[in-house]
């Protein structure tokens, strides 16, 4: 019995150390100390040996197990170390190999300006909203004092799908569902796509940008208009800007102005920017009409506000020189690239 045990442990050791994977391994585990195993079935036989013997050999079957399962973990420590050795290997990286050229993106010049008038009115206080592009009538033209009948809703033709909605033709409807929603003071701002059904040219786009703003409080009067668009003028376009506010006409404010800034380019001289004239236009604006504020149930007693609207499309072309608004939608890489 002492041979067969000593032959088994050299015949296991032997094959635990020639073997190439764990799966291997744990057949021989199996093989040799399993309950079916070759020691096992060895150790069986103890019982059946004289009294004197049994001990001497139970030691022995027992140093047998110990040596296997001691050159069984050996050699998995040996196999997962090839293994990592074998992976780091192949893993390494030739830091003197050329890189991949990753392709950085830019900000869309409209994206650029829509956020830098953002920032600007949020640091006056203002508060960012948004509204659907697809509208009612009601809130792009009714509720902002434009009965159907009237003249002014020649000034926004509009994209209609039928009953009753429309592509929003401006920012303004947002206002009305702002001040529906809650209480004064409201303080906010208003970015987002507009549509009418302009023929394309190079100043005139189908879609295009706007940011309203809307500001209704107890006390608010045309001073403070003024105020914010001086602000936001010499934020947006210089510290020295002034700026002209012409009479104009919007159903939904009253009275209604169009904002000009002297020119960024020739500091008011006349040039080809502002076509000679010294003022470049860059928004619509009023006091709230008092029926707007009815509508939506305000007391125009106690409450009065502001509004304005501007075109960021518009803003862009003369911030950045360019001289057709198409260039900005028609996705053409090269252009955009430039904004890198
Ligand atoms: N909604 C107007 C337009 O699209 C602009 C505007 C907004 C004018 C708010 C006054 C007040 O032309």
């Amino acid at each position: 019995m002492k041979e067969t045990l000593e032959k088994l442990q050299s015949h296991a050791v032997e094959m635990i150390n020639n073997a190439p994977d764990g799966e291997h391994l744990e057949e021989l585990r199996l093989r040799f100390l399993g309950k079916k195993g070759e020691l096992t079935a060895v150790l069986k036989g103890l019982g059946k040996l004289p009294d004197d013997l049994r001990p001497v050999m139970g030691k022995l079957a027992n140093h047998v197990k110990e040596a296997i399962g001691e050159a069984l973990k050996t050699r998995l420590d040996r196999l997962a170390e090839e293994k990592l050795a074998m992976d780091l290997n192949e893993e390494s990286i030739d830091i003197t190999l050329p890189g991949h050229k990753v392709d950085a993106g830019s900000i869309h010049p409209i994206s650029r300006v829509m956020a830098e008038i953002q920032e600007i009115f949020i640091g006056m206080g203002f508060a960012v909203v948004e509204g659907p592009e697809v509208e009612t009538e009601y809130y792009n033209f009714e509720a902002l004092n434009i009965p159907a009948d009237h003249p002014s809703r020649e000034m926004w033709d509009s994209f209609y799908f039928g009953e009753g909605l429309l592509l929003r033709s401006h920012t303004s409807p947002v206002q009305v569902r702002v001040m529906e929603k809650q209480e004064p003071p409201v303080k906010v701002i208003v970015p987002g796509k507009c549509s009418r059904r302009d023929a394309v040219d190079p100043t005139h786009h189908w879609m295009f940008h706007q940011v309203e703003g809307l500001l209704v409080d107890r006390g608010v009067t045309f001073a403070d208009l003024k105020g914010v668009l001086l602000d936001f003028a010499r934020r947006m376009f210089g510290p020295r800007r002034r700026v002209r506010f012409n009479p104009s006409y919007f159903p939904f404010t009253e009275p209604s102005a169009e904002v000009y800034i002297d020119c960024f380019k020739c500091q008011g001289e006349g040039c080809r920017i502002c076509k000679q004239s010294g003022w470049i236009e860059i928004l619509g604006a009023g006091m709230v009409n008092p029926k707007v504020l009815e509508i939506v149930g305000y007391d125009p007693e106690e409450y009065t506000g502001f509004a304005f609207g501007m075109g960021p499309d518009r803003i862009a072309m003369l911030k950045y020189g360019i001289n057709d608004i198409r260039l900005f939608f028609d996705n053409d890489i090269r252009f955009l690239e430039q904004f890198a």
